[in-house]
């Protein structure tokens, strides 16, 4: 008898009968990475994102990720695993909240910079995007005689002002993944492995930022962790991360961060796409991404400037 096709089999086929690409960002679980035609962070999946020449993009990540690859491909069909995958920055600024910010402050002038954390509406509202990967770079870009105000990540935020020195107004939101590592958990895991660098990401707290040896997007914590001499890393992020580094750095050791409360660090959101529904989105074509023109329209601006300024 000949065996029933397995589901990375009929996903594999499915994708070459819609002529989709898979984007996938790092914090997938490792079936979605080992599948994915690219894996990346923030930035390089917009990039992937504009450049693909497929019908179909199939977006393994959160909300806002395969809004992004939308906007900035309005004839493309954008799918995407479970249309619940949220992010709880994203949900710290309603686009509403801003507008009545701005609209308030109108006498400020600010240059809105908008971490890409966040929703078509959002972006809408803002001047310029950027990722983690590019936030130094955006900010250190924007118009010197204007305030700028910073939304939605106020750790993002923060990091940015310390390396670029630059003032920002700050929006209140946060990762509610990243908030959970604490000074205590990170210092108890540096005691069990005296020798590991400490890499977190910018969405981490001042006081974990602090005990780092290097703060960085996902992407960059690949490079970072290749070129170190250093033997093992703990790895301060959401845990879908070290599946990444041990696959593309296998030499080396990576260490999960703790939490406050728990070994690693899971993202609900992340978490909710799995090998079934990458199957059924591609099957069906739905959950798809749509929004309104006139909002795509005024999103996308913003998202150019950034790929443009991030070259
Ligand atoms: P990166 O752009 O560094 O991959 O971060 C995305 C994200 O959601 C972090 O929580
Ligand atoms: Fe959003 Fe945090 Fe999840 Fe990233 S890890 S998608 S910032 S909730």
């Amino acid at each position: 008898a000949v065996a029933a096709p397995s589901l990375v089999d009929e996903i594999l086929r499915l994708k070459k009968e819609r002529n989709a690409v898979i984007l996938a960002h790092n914090y997938q679980s490792r079936e979605i990475q080992e599948l994915a035609d690219f894996v990346g962070d923030s930035l390089g999946l917009s990039y992937k994102a504009k450049e693909t020449d497929a019908d179909v993009i199939a977006f393994c990540g959160v909300h806002f990720m395969a809004e992004t690859a939308k906007i900035v491909n309005p004839n493309k069909i954008v799918v995407l695993p479970d249309a619940n995958a949220g992010c709880s920055l994203e949900q710290s600024c309603p686009a509403p909240q801003l507008e009545q910010f701005l609209k308030v402050n109108a006498d400020k002038n600010y240059y809105v910079i908008a971490y890409i954390n966040c929703s078509g509406g959002v972006k809408a509202l803002s001047d310029c995007i950027c990722t983690s990967g590019n936030a130094v770079k955006i900010v250190e870009a924007a118009p010197k005689d204007r305030p700028i105000l910073f939304v939605p990540d106020q750790n993002l935020g923060s990091w940015v002002m310390e390396q670029t020195g630059r003032k920002m107004d700050l929006w209140k939101g946060a990762c509610y993944v990243h908030v959970e590592f604490t000074r205590d958990s990170i210092n108890g895991i540096k005691e069990e492995y005296p020798d590991a660098k400490v890499v977190a990401h910018p969405e981490c707290t001042y006081a974990v930022r602090m005990l780092a040896d290097e703060v960085c997007s996902t992407e960059k914590m690949v490079h970072y962790c290749r070129d170190n001499p250093a033997k093992s890393f703990i790895i301060v992020t959401e845990s879908g991360m070290l599946h990444r580094l041990r696959r593309e750095v296998p030499d080396k050791t990576f260490i999960e961060g703790p939490t406050g409360h728990c070994r690693c660090a899971d993202c609900r959101y992340m978490k909710m796409n799995t090998l079934q529904k990458l199957h059924d989105c591609l099957k069906d074509l739905r959950p798809q991404v749509t929004m309104p023109e006139d909002v795509r329209k005024k999103a996308e601006k913003p998202i150019l400037r950034m790929l443009e300024l991030s070259k």
